[in-house]
């Protein structure tokens, strides 16, 4: 046996792997594939190859009625899958999600897997879509809130859709449905790593997410008032909100349907971050403190005692991970969470 593992064992060399840069931050972004895009039956015949997956996993959101343009139900869900996630992996200090992406960042000391891009993005992913398939019935055995907004719901097969209104008796038996996980439309996410070498670009990059998940949000919030409210087809609907500004949408909202975008969930405007929560400093402390992008950083883990790296370890574990709806964009919320890039816990709330 010894002998024939020799005669095989050359295969190995044709495995390649990607180690990240060390002391960069590394990001690993998951995203779920096909919660929305539809996939014609035409389109598949014409690219079978490439488009059957997309087919299969297609149009999660539809199939499984979730409400537009938010669908609490689901959201808290990712934010539950996230939060098993942090437990997992200790060198993740934050995370941000909304819709159907979660973006997880590891302090730029993290030696997980020697920084092999592969392993931690497959590790990332495959945690956080077995805890997404786990926690599933505890938040789809409950109805779909009705509020401000309306259900569509299609069967998973493109056939009649079911326009529910707020207060119409059709949108009670849609939401009295269960959503029970099918074989053929099992929520799967794809991942990726990104490395960014400052505490700049990183901050920049979760700025960047929250700004879209606001951009998103208030058009998405416009485009199906403008459908389920209005009346109008999406067609119509997509042509009406051309060229818009997020002041002529949030016009739209206000003197059609009475709805003030400012009211509406955190939630939804601001996404939610995932993190370790600790005793947070006070704004004037935070102020007088020097510039956190020059403040010393934790070493890099292999300068560490084992004794201090399990110290750290046990002061993440024991720390609350905790979810907010809070502007990430703003240098107070760093201010005030210094662990957050230094990566040295903070003191017990
Ligand atoms: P791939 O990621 O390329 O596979 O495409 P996708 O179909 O997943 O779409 P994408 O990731 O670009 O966008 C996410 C989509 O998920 C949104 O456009 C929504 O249609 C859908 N989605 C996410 N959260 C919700 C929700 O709470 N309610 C509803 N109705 N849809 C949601
Ligand atoms: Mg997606």
């Amino acid at each position: 046996m010894a002998d024939e593992t020799w005669t095989f064992e050359y295969v190995r060399q044709f495995e390649r792997e990607e180690y990240l840069l060390p002391n960069t931050w590394i990001v690993v972004r998951i995203d779920g594939r096909g919660f929305h895009k539809y996939v014609s039956f035409t389109n598949l015949c014409k690219n079978p190859i490439r488009l059957a997956p997309l087919w299969l996993q297609a149009r999660i959101s539809n199939h499984y009625g979730f409400v537009k343009p938010n669908d609490i139900r689901a959201l808290d869900l990712m934010n539950a899958a996230a939060q098993h996630v942090l437990h997992v992996l200790h060198d993740i200090m934050i995370s941000y999600g909304h819709s159907d992406e979660y973006s997880f960042v590891f302090h730029k000391s993290c030696t997980l897997f020697e920084r092999r891009s592969a392993k931690i993005a497959s590790t990332v992913v495959s945690t956080f879509t077995a805890a997404y398939i786990h926690l599933w019935p505890k938040y789809f055995a409950e109805p779909a809130p009705t509020g401000t907004f309306l259900a569509r719901h299609s069967n998973g097969g493109g056939s009649t859709n079911v326009i529910a209104i707020e207060g119409n008796p059709q949108s009670q038996e849609i939401s009295r449905e269960k959503a029970d996980l099918a074989i053929s439309h099992l929520p799967t996410f794809d991942a990726r790593c990104i490395s960014y070498p400052s505490n700049h670009n990183l901050k920049d990059y979760l700025s960047w997410r929250q700004a879209d998940c606001h951009i998103n949000n208030l058009y998405n919030t416009t485009f199906w008032a403008l459908v389920l409210k209005g009346g109008m087809s999406n067609t119509e609907a997509e042509e009406f909100l051309k060229g818009t500004l997020s002041s002529d949408k949030n016009e739209i909202l206000w003197s059609r349907y009475g709805i003030n975008y400012n009211n509406e969930k955190e939630i939804f405007k601001k996404g939610s971050v995932v993190l370790r929560e600790y005793k947070m400093l006070e704004p004037t402390e935070a102020a007088r403190r020097i510039d956190i992008d020059v403040a010393s950083d934790l070493p890099k883990e292999d300068e560490l005692s084992k004794t201090k790296r399990e110290k750290i370890r046990k002061a993440r574990q024991k720390a609350d991970v905790v979810v907010r709806h809070i502007d990430i964009i703003k240098d107070d919320f760093w201010q005030q969470r210094p662990w957050l890039l230094t990566g040295q816990p903070g003191s017990s709330v």
